[in-house]
């Protein structure tokens, strides 16, 4: 009806589309996950995490043989994001798991694992089921949600709610970003014990508290991002480089590409190319290569170094931080411009409650 229409337009503020308003919130959308959770103290200048869903079950987490990332879609990724961090931290083994994977192999699980489940919806139902599956053979079960009062959220042991704020694009964006700023809280908050990895957490707390502002200049990329999405706007498929902390990106950039552009793409890591991938490289595939400056610089220089070996054009995108907006970007202006619905792509729901 008109009336609906206009209630959407008004929630929709001066976007046109709501994918396009969520990726523009994210300034405020992380410092919303953050608020009242990470601390920079007064006169002491001391830096502290508090996550209230979580503070009587650190003990227990610490003395866990492994912890395990639970997820489906993007909030698997964003758990794969923030593997590296909570290895460091932690010192205790991660594993990752896409939910119906674990099982359909029935996997082992302990009772002193962690088991972390993460979920924008909070509905999932592969994620349900392992969560389910998980409490039956004991282990802790944390909840990593958007949705207060969601399944996920009434059925883990403890947890932490993101905070972002409704999402209604279908395809996840700031929900992506929270989940990584929760995940290294949680982090965080493992590691809150450890004397000597002070230092390099308070350096993580300082960059967190840093981050909407440098998200707000990454958001200056837009019309860099639609310029390169026009540029790309009839080629049938699209591969994504990253490694290290930017493999997770080059997924997640992969996947809100086949989400809403509907265009093939693929994201790899990077180590791999040379074990298949680089069969395909030629003149015109399409190569997103994602560096920062991170330890893995200058390998991934090497990357783009062996793929320009093979092509005379180059096309690679290159930012320091903040690495996954720009993708975000350049999906949205490609599925605007190839002439499809953004906020509700082909096939996709926002929340799969089915097996
Ligand atoms: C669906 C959505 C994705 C989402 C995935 C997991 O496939 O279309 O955007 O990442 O479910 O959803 P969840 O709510 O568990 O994070």
């Amino acid at each position: 009806s008109i009336l609906e229409m206009e209630v959407e337009q008004i929630n929709k503020g001066k976007y046109e589309h709501y994918m396009q308003k969520e990726i523009h919130e994210q300034p405020e959308s992380l410092t919303t996950s953050m608020r009242g959770r990470l601390i920079r103290g007064g006169s002491s200048k001391k830096k502290s995490v508090l996550l209230g869903g979580l503070k009587d079950h650190l003990k227990t987490i610490r003395r866990s043989r492994r912890i395990v990332f639970i997820g489906c879609g993007t909030s698997y990724n964003a758990a794969l994001a923030a593997r590296p961090i909570l290895e460091e931290l932690s010192d205790i083994p991660v594993m990752m798991e896409i939910a119906s994977d674990l099982l359909d192999r029935q996997a082992p699980v302990y009772r002193d694992d962690t088991i972390i489940f993460v979920s924008q919806s909070g509905e999932t139902a592969d994620t349900l089921n392992a969560l389910e599956y998980a409490r039956e053979n004991g282990a802790l079960c944390v909840g990593i949600t958007n949705t207060v009062g969601s399944a996920i959220a009434r059925n883990t042991h403890c947890g932490v709610h993101i905070n972002a704020g409704s999402e209604i694009g279908v395809a996840s964006t700031k929900a992506y970003t929270s989940q990584i700023v929760v995940l290294a809280m949680v982090a965080l908050a493992i590691g809150a014990d450890t004397v000597s990895t002070k230092q390099r957490r308070e350096g993580i707390i300082e960059s967190l508290l840093n981050l909407p502002g440098k998200i707000r200049e990454v958001l200056k990329l837009d019309e860099q991002m639609k310029d390169l999405a026009r540029s790309l706007i009839s080629e049938q498929s699209l591969v994504m480089f990253g490694r290290g902390y930017n493999y997770a990106t080059a997924l997640e950039g992969a996947l809100k590409v086949k989400e809403v552009a509907l265009m093939h793409s693929e994201g790899i890591l990077a180590g791999e190319m040379k074990h298949g991938l680089l069969a395909l490289v030629d003149e015109n595939l399409p190569i997103v290569v994602i560096t920062t400056r991170d330890q893995c610089f200058s390998k991934q220089q090497s990357v783009i170094q062996q793929l320009k070996a093979k092509r005379s054009t180059d096309s690679y995108v290159y930012r320091r931080r903040c690495s996954n907006l720009p993708l975000q970007l350049l999906a949205y202006h490609l599925t605007v411009l190839r002439g499809y619905n953004v906020d509700q792509p082909r096939n996709l729901a926002k929340s799969v409650t089915t097996e």
